[in-house]
């Protein structure tokens, strides 16, 4: 028996699961992300998930197993991460109370199949380097159902990958797979991938791979311009020496997909393929192409390993970037009736970027608490363009007052966060350089908008909240030595030391000083 599979449990599941998966099929929406997941869904259509993968919730309504695995810096200790009820979202409070006061990888995303088709850290391959990176476990908090939990955050070089499989399609054998990943978060380095591939992290020629690929690079378009409709990110499949929009590669009906959450759904038998892509918080899935498997030599029938990647190519290529939060693969070729209802599955999660948080509103005043035990009274301030953290009280002077007052707005670079406008110098913003905040004013660049532009997630000590940097996004708005900087949770900087790294990044956001 596969390690870690509850047969009984499966066995009761699949006695039910006909009747309720009945309802999403004929196109019903489910009730709750958490009663039926989308391996019931893909099971109820005959073609079940033979992988499961997935940071952020359970994949099947009865799954009540880990997750996944972190392991923390401190003291190189290892904790699993499981779900807080069957069928539900994961426990990232168990993840932020196992890593506070240091900082954690993802080691192991778990199977939840029961087939133990595991993912760890991809080993060398053909490509240059390796072994890969493993994510930081902290670096990508989102909302599931409006429950805080991680996905996984690949920056080039991070990668995993299981080459001792169990049934996962070999040869021709059709398959289907998809992932949700994030629209913003996208390069055009080879090759963000997740699914089938070789078995030896090696380019073993044409047809070896069959993944879903999510990102800007546009394999055929190098060398005839006009070969990608737009500049993407496009959901394709990796058949291995190439990513293909559709047909033989090229298809201009592959429009891209930029969601902040993206479903990228492919398939593919001993003739034909298909590629789908979707918002993944609402509506459904346009098919961007179905239709025969390239006619280039060696695609058709393909020649699929086996293997599983996440985040980096068949040979282990590894320039790529990319946001994973869950992804499967089944046996056998899902039906288009399946795939909506999968589609219907996962837009009912209801997928978020960290809340804005209350008190937020762009336009609105606020003043920025500290939270470190050191310096309640301290509020961050403009001191002269640069910013510190300053004790303000009622009777402080109208300067100090408005020098710790600023005015929310939409992030310069990215709508759904927040930048910070002088409340004194109008046009003048909180940006980050070479790491440390100052007030400058907004000069329009990219730079500048990215430099101004920070997230706001739940606090990282547990009250409050965190201002994530867009452009950094391992980094959060701190204090250290009273003086403002983007720290990450551990680093060669003395800003970023662990030490009171959850209390500094950590904020309550209040009323202003200066109204
Ligand atoms: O097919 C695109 C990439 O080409 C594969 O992922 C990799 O193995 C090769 O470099």
């Amino acid at each position: 028996m596969p390690k870690g599979l509850r047969w009984p449990k499966l066995l009761a599941l699949t006695s039910v699961l006909p009747l309720a998966v009945a309802g999403l099929l004929a196109g019903v929406a489910p009730a709750q992300a958490a009663t039926t997941g989308p391996c019931d869904i893909y099971a109820a259509g005959g073609t079940p998930c033979v992988a499961a993968h997935s940071t952020t919730r359970a994949l099947f309504g009865a799954y009540n197993g880990r997750l996944y695995q972190v392991r923390r810096a401190s003291d190189g200790r290892t904790a699993d991460i499981g779900t807080l009820t069957a069928g539900g979202f994961a426990n990232a409070a168990a993840q932020d109370a196992f890593c506070a006061g240091t900082t954690c990888v993802i080691t192991v995303i778990y199977d939840q199949t029961g087939r133990g088709n595991n993912l760890t850290q991809a080993p060398a391959g053909g490509a240059a380097g390796g072994p890969d990176a493993l994510a930081d476990a902290s670096a990508l908090p989102v909302t599931a159902g409006g429950h805080k939990v991680y996905g996984v955050f690949v920056a080039p070089g991070t990668g995993y990958r299981n080459d001792a499989t169990n049934g996962i399609a070999t040869g021709s054998q059709a398959q289907g797979e998809y992932m949700v990943a994030a629209g913003n978060h996208v390069n055009s380095g080879c090759c963000f991938d997740y699914g089938n591939a070789e078995t030896n992290a090696r380019d073993n020629g044409n047809g070896h791979m069959g993944a879903v690929y999510f990102g800007k690079l546009c394999w055929f378009g190098g060398v005839v311009p006009g070969q990608c409709a737009g500049t993407g990110p496009w959901v394709m499949a990796d058949l291995e020496n190439g990513l293909f929009a559709g047909a033989n590669g090229t298809n201009l009906n592959n429009t891209g997909r930029s969601n902040a959450f993206v479903t990228g759904m492919v398939k593919m038998n001993s003739t034909t393929y298909a590629i789908k892509d979707a918002n993944a918080d609402a509506g459904g899935l346009k098919t961007d192409y179905n239709g025969p498997l390239p006619t280039t030599a060696g695609y058709t029938p393909l020649h699929l390993e086996g293997g599983i990647i996440l985040g980096i190519g068949g040979d282990n290529s590894k320039g790529s970037a990319g946001s994973f939060f869950e992804g499967v693969m089944t046996a056998g070729f899902p039906s288009d009736a399946t795939e909506n209802a999968v589609q219907a599955n996962i837009t009912s999660v209801g997928y978020a970027l960290p809340s804005a948080g209350s008190g937020l509103t762009p336009g609105s005043e606020v003043s920025l608490r500290a939270t470190t035990a050191c310096c309640t009274g301290d509020y961050l301030s403009d001191s002269g363009g640069n910013v510190m953290i300053s004790p303000v009280t009622s009777t402080s002077t109208a300067a100090a007052k408005a020098a710790a007052t600023w005015t929310v707005r939409a992030g310069l670079a990215n709508p759904s966060c927040v930048s910070f406008e002088s409340r004194t110098i109008p046009g003048s913003f909180i940006r980050h350089q070479n790491f440390q905040l100052f007030r400058q004013a907004n000069d329009g660049s990219a730079l500048f908008h990215n430099d101004a532009t920070f997230c706001p997630v739940p606090g990282n000590n547990g009250q409050g909240t965190s201002f994530m940097s867009v452009n950094f996004p391992t980094r959060f708005i701190r204090h250290f030595n009273f003086t403002g900087f983007i720290a990450s949770d551990g680093g060669t900087n003395s800003f970023d030391t662990a030490t009171l790294w959850p209390d500094d990044t950590t904020w309550v956001v209040s009323a202003p000083w200066s109204p």
